[in-house]
């Protein structure tokens, strides 16, 4: 099954995610490309434990989605995200039994160790996901990666570290058989936590179903509003925690309004939300986050829309409501 970000709740909970299995085990794989490994893994447990599996690619997502589903694993979760917002935002404290990384990007090139996953940062936000007795499972070509990732693992000061074999599944993915095929032999590392200190979720929440609570505002417009022309607007946030560039205004034909399209970048969270600005009976007109395209309410989002408004003031708008 695949779930987009809006599909989560924040965090979420094995009993809603697996209602037929909320008890069983729980492991997440990390980039799990074209999904060979979990069918080969899966039939290794004698009752299949539940499956999350993230990726960042939306090819490798269908072609994943596929293979489990052929494989009668389609009750296993994929989702397209950044491993640190699943992680962070998704996954509650001490939830997980195993999270599994085969074959991480390596990204050799010095100066280019930030983008790698498995940094102590990581190993802190894993350790304060993971059940006690949960562990990660690193397998890797990259002889450089492998040492880097334990040494950030003995750094994150909650993680132990012990070398051994990988599963035989690890050695099955389509990145397994191409190093093996250069004739390069696989590492393996088990980093269990030792400590941990709870790494917060977050200010985040689905679209709700009442719309009095999505972030708007009511204004009244100056008569004589009607934009031929927009210029992209940028606003951070004094902390550096969000970025929201309004990069387009589109004008509707059937009603009295327009669209804006934001981008909202937060972390590793980056969302495009439209924002309406909609004509009322009463003659004001209301700015509010649309539900298109399922967004997640964040304070990046809540921002986007204060940034519409202040446009908005800026061509000579009243604002009578801010509820954002
Ligand atoms: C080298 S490939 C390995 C794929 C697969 N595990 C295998 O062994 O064949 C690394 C994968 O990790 C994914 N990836 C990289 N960074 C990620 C992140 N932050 N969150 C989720 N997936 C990520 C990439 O899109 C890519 O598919």
């Amino acid at each position: 099954m695949i779930y987009r970000l809006g599909d989560f709740h924040f965090p979420d909970a094995p009993a809603r995610l697996y209602p037929d299995t909320p008890g069983r085990p729980w492991m997440l794989e990390i980039g799990f490309g074209d999904g060979r490994f979990w069918p080969h893994y899966a039939p290794t447990f004698p009752e299949t434990p539940n499956y999350l599996g993230v990726e960042l690619s939306g090819v490798s997502l269908l072609k994943a989605h596929r293979r489990l589903t052929e494989a009668g694993l389609g009750s296993g979760l994929l989702t397209k995200l950044p491993a640190d917002v699943l992680l962070r935002k998704v996954i509650p404290h001490g939830a997980l039994d195993r999270i599994i990384v085969n074959f991480p990007d390596p990204w050799p090139k010095a100066g280019h160790t930030e983008h790698r996953l498995l940094r102590a940062p990581f190993f802190r936000l894993a350790a304060s996901r993971l059940k006690p007795g949960g562990e990660v499972l690193l397998t890797t070509d990259h002889d450089e990666y492998f040492d880097f990732a334990v040494q950030e693992a003995h750094a994150s000061g909650v993680m132990a570290v012990q070398v051994g074999p990988p599963p035989a599944a690890a050695l099955e993915t389509k990145y397994a058989q191409k190093w093996r095929d250069l004739g390069l032999d696989a590492h393996h590392a088990r980093f269990t936590p030792t400590a941990h200190a709870p790494v917060p979720h977050g200010d985040l929440r689905p679209y709700p179903e009442d719309e009095s609570t999505v972030p708007h505002a009511v204004l009244t417009l100056p008569a004589t509003f009607a934009p031929t022309d927009f210029d992209k607007v940028t606003v951070r946030s004094p902390h550096g925690t969000w970025t929201v560039i309004l990069l387009d205004l589109y004008g509707s034909l059937r009603r009295d309004g327009w669209v804006t399209l934001a981008h909202v970048v937060e972390g590793e969270l980056t969302q495009e939300v439209l924002i309406g600005i909609t004509g009322r009976e009463d003659g004001t007109h209301l700015v509010r986050l649309a539900k298109f395209g399922g967004p997640i309410i964040t304070p990046g989002v809540k921002a986007a829309v204060g940034a519409v408004t202040q446009w908005l003031e800026a061509q000579g708008a009243v604002v009578r409501h801010r509820g954002y």
